[in-house]
């Protein structure tokens, strides 16, 4: 049985994986800042076979409690073996080219607040030499586009401070597991036109709960936007400096 600290509950893809979970019987601790979605989302895994689930109501860029909210967590659960960090939010990027203010709020909250929770997730689990820790990056992380570079740096400093935690980490037992989806069809993308390009949130878990099981380092989920942002990486400066992708 796991104990999952499953940050970004309210998420759906966040949601989905908490399902798997639960129908495996493991314990989850859900933090998100919507407490009544979380009391249902709670509910609802206990109902599929959770083996105990526990809400902690929290607005995630409330730094100053990040160290708090993991100690409550192991003190429910008598410990924490995996934790997948997945709030997030989809940058207005026209409101941020406007103003600084949302620009930063933007990175505050999709690169900053999760790096003050890894770096004290790290340090515990580095502590007792054991534990996974996954967090949903993105795939506009791998190359900085007009249309969302704001979202895509911030989620390029997410893959960048993942992938040197993973290096430190390696040697103390503790595995940390870079998630890049490509276009997901959540609430978060709700207003965007779907193709054939876009998974479902059910699907997209799946893959996570096998990654995280198998502890692995990287993932583009589905798998095919491994090659699709080899290509977008590819193409040489000077000529993407002019196209529209
Ligand atoms: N959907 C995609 O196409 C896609 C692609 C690549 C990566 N991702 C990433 O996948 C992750 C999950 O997103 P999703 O697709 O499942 O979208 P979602 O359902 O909209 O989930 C985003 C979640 O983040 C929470 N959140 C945002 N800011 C927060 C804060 N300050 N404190 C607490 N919670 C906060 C939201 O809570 P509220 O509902 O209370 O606002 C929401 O539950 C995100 O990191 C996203 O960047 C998504």
């Amino acid at each position: 049985m796991k104990k999952v600290l499953v940050i970004g509950a309210t998420s759906a893809i966040a949601e989905h994986c908490a399902r798997i979970w639960a129908a495996r019987g493991d314990a989850l601790y859900l933090v998100a800042r919507n407490e009544e979605r979380l009391k249902t989302i709670a509910a609802d895994l206990k109902v599929r076979g959770a083996k105990e689930t526990h809400s902690h109501c929290m607005d995630l860029n409330d730094i100053d409690s990040h160290a708090a909210v993991l100690v409550a967590a192991e003190t429910v659960m008598g410990g924490v073996d995996t934790v997948l960090i997945a709030h997030g939010t989809l940058s207005n990027q026209e409101a941020c080219e406007r103003s600084v203010e949302e620009t930063l709020a933007e990175i505050n909250t999709n690169a900053l607040s999760s790096i003050s929770l890894l770096t004290h997730i790290a340090n515990r689990f580095e502590a007792k030499q054991a534990g996974t820790i996954a967090v949903i990056s993105s795939v506009a992380g791998d190359r900085g586009r007009a249309s969302n570079y704001v979202y895509g740096s911030a989620k390029a400093m997410l893959t960048a401070f993942t992938s040197g935690l993973r290096q430190r980490l390696h040697k103390s037992n503790v595995a940390v597991v870079t998630i890049k989806p490509g276009f997901v069809d959540t609430p978060m993308t709700a207003s965007f036109k779907k193709c054939l390009l876009w998974a479902k949130p059910t699907a997209v878990a799946a893959k996570i709960v096998r990654a995280i099981d198998k502890r692995k380092d990287e993932v583009y989920v589905p798998a095919f936007w491994w090659a699709v942002m080899g290509v977008i990486k590819a193409i040489p400066t000077r000529f993407f400096k002019q196209t529209k992708i």
